[in-house]
């Protein structure tokens, strides 16, 4: 299976995944990454690791549809079966949800449905949660609001800094995106509502 990845930053979740097929944890290709972001770190990840990547500036688009229109035909021309977003910063439009329903997974850092939204480490440590987490989900029209596929719990701790649970949450986002990416290329993850079964 051909995977595209999505990133806007730093890219360690990107590299996770590298690593994971590099390791042969995950039967796939990494075949495309894109950023709307010709200074993502990611990029540089994605091209020593020798993967092709597109670069498109969202000033470049009228509407966020024709953004991604330009994307999905780099998709199409290499038959992408999963599109991973991994820290991109840009909200998917319905046309792109549509044409890839069920095959957009997303990585959030906190519980869902708990903490939505661009700051969910921070928001999780200002409301004085006791415990929050990494969510891997569906991408679907509602932001942060897809089908769960696994969720695993990251303690806070006194005195935690937003830099520290962010390190630890980090780590856990490293181990779980890679196995749900793992778990949907060798087709044990069914939709079913809003439960997604493993097999
Ligand atoms: C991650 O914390 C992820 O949960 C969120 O964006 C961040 C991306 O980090 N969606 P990185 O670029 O993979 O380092």
């Amino acid at each position: 299976m051909n995977i595209a990845i999505l990133c806007s930053g730093s890219g360690t979740n990107l590299q996770a995944i590298i690593d994971a097929v590099k390791a042969g944890m995950i039967p796939a290709k990494i075949s495309l990454v894109v950023s709307d972001n010709k200074g993502a770190f990611a990029l540089e990840r994605a091209k020593k690791a020798g993967i092709e990547t597109l670069v498109l500036n969202p000033k470049d688009f009228k509407a966020r549809e024709d953004f991604d229109r330009e994307v999905i035909k780099d998709l199409k021309k290499r038959d992408v079966g999963l599109v991973v977003l991994a820290g991109f910063m840009r909200i998917l439009s319905g046309y792109f949800i549509d044409v890839y329903r069920d095959k957009i997974m997303n990585i959030h850092p906190a519980l869902l449905p708990a903490f939505k939204g661009a700051s969910g480490i921070k928001d999780a440590l200002s409301h004085g949660a006791k415990m929050t987490g990494v969510t891997v989900h569906f991408v679907e029209e509602k932001l942060d609001d897809g089908p769960i596929i696994l969720q695993k719990s990251v303690e806070i701790k006194d005195g935690d800094t937003e830099e520290a649970l962010l390190e630890r949450v980090h780590k856990v986002e490293h181990e779980i995106y890679p196995e749900a990416i793992r778990l949907f290329v060798e087709g044990k993850l069914r939709v079913e509502g809003r439960r997604v079964k493993i097999q």
